[in-house]
């Protein structure tokens, strides 16, 4: 079976796939206080839907799933949807992007179920700033999930800060103070703008700003180069005598979009291959009605022939590109 490759010759050999759009927060980047309009659950594509999607994309060469949100744990069964993703012939590689809140009950039955790669989203370690961003008064719960993820022995374990001008700048050095003893990767994500489009170039800091901030808090900042073929788009540092590592994700300021390695499965059933713009391929009608893997595959082709080459969103944009991070899952 031919590979995914795009027209522009990248290989695209990581799918991240949404169980939900739902999700037990309510950040205010990513949504307004009282939710979404959800999607219906019949528009939800089931597990074994799932799966048959991620069984054609392994045969094409995908070999690394990221099961996303909104949060993927409040979706029933999560844990023996991952068991099934480990699975399939072909994947070697199963990660999560969880909000933490609801890890600690399930670190390590996840890790039985062959879970090893857990991000977790967490902008603040003051708790009333953390509720101010989510407007959930959890950061203990976080906290007692994270740690609870490094007991049960989770080998790579990234936590992700969005950093937000006047919100956690003055966190940067804390968060980076973190990785001295634990065992981490803690990464800073340049704000996309989403939902709170309007405002959102006075809450950008570019990585440049933040990594200034950090060498004058901690210090020297060494490259490390990893060379996964599917690893994801953050450029990674050590500090020297830390024993975990920092890293950046520059999605404006220096985008990544030449060496893209992914598709997204949406929860309804689209696969998406870029997270900005509307463009989308719909799986879940086709296999509604009946489509052959044959089929289904010549909608994989569809979609690498659109893959856009960039998104093309600078500091000026004026366009709305992307509308929910929670139906896509970042
Ligand atoms: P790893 O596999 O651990 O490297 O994961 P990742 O960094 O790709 O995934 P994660 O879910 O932790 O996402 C971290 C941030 O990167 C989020 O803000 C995502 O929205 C962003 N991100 C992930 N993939 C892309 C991408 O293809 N394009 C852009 N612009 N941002 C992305
Ligand atoms: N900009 C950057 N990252 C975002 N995320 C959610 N919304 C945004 C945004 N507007 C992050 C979450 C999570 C990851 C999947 O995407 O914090 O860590
Ligand atoms: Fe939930 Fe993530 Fe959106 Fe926050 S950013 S509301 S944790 S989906």
């Amino acid at each position: 079976m031919t590979e995914l490759v795009d027209s522009f010759r990248r290989t695209v050999k990581y799918m991240r796939v949404s169980l939900t759009d739902r999700c037990n927060l309510r950040c205010n980047y990513c949504m307004p206080a009282w939710g979404n309009h959800w999607m219906e659950k019949d528009t939800l594509l089931n597990y074994d839907e799932l799966i048959r999607v991620i069984e054609l994309a392994a045969t094409r060469g995908v070999y690394k799933i990221r099961v996303t949100g909104g949060e993927p744990l409040v979706r029933k069964g999560c844990v023996d949807f991952i068991r099934r993703v480990g699975e399939v012939e072909g994947i070697t590689e199963v990660a999560m992007t969880t909000n933490a809140i609801l890890l600690k009950d399930h670190a390590q039955e996840l890790y039985d179920a062959g879970l090893r790669h857990l991000n977790i989203s967490l902008d603040s370690l003051n708790t009333e700033k953390f509720h101010e961003i989510t407007r959930g008064n959890q950061l203990a719960r976080v906290w007692e999930g994270i740690e609870e993820a490094v007991k049960v022995g989770f080998p790579s374990i990234k936590i992700n800060a969005v950093a937000q001008k006047g919100v956690n700048d003055d966190e940067f050095v804390d968060f980076v103070n973190l990785t001295r003893d634990m065992r981490i990767d803690m990464r800073f994500i340049e704000f996309m703008p989403v939902s709170d489009w309007n405002n959102w170039q006075q809450k950008y800091i570019s990585i440049d700003e933040i990594q200034n901030i950090i060498k004058e808090g901690v210090g020297e900042l060494i490259p490390v180069y990893d060379g996964d073929a599917a690893a994801g788009p953050a450029e990674n540092y050590r500090i020297p005598g830390y024993v975990g590592r920092v890293g950046f994700i520059h999605a404006i300021s220096n985008h990544f979009c030449d060496t893209c390695n992914r598709i997204r499965l949406t929860a309804d059933g689209k696969v998406r291959p870029c997270l900005f713009g509307k463009i989308e391929v719909d799986f879940r009608e086709a296999m509604r009605e009946g489509a052959t893997n044959e089929e289904l595959n010549e909608l994989f082709d569809e979609v690498l022939q659109i893959k856009p080459d960039a998104h093309n969103i600078t500091m000026a944009s004026p366009e709305k590109m992307l509308t929910s991070m929670t139906a896509i899952g970042g």
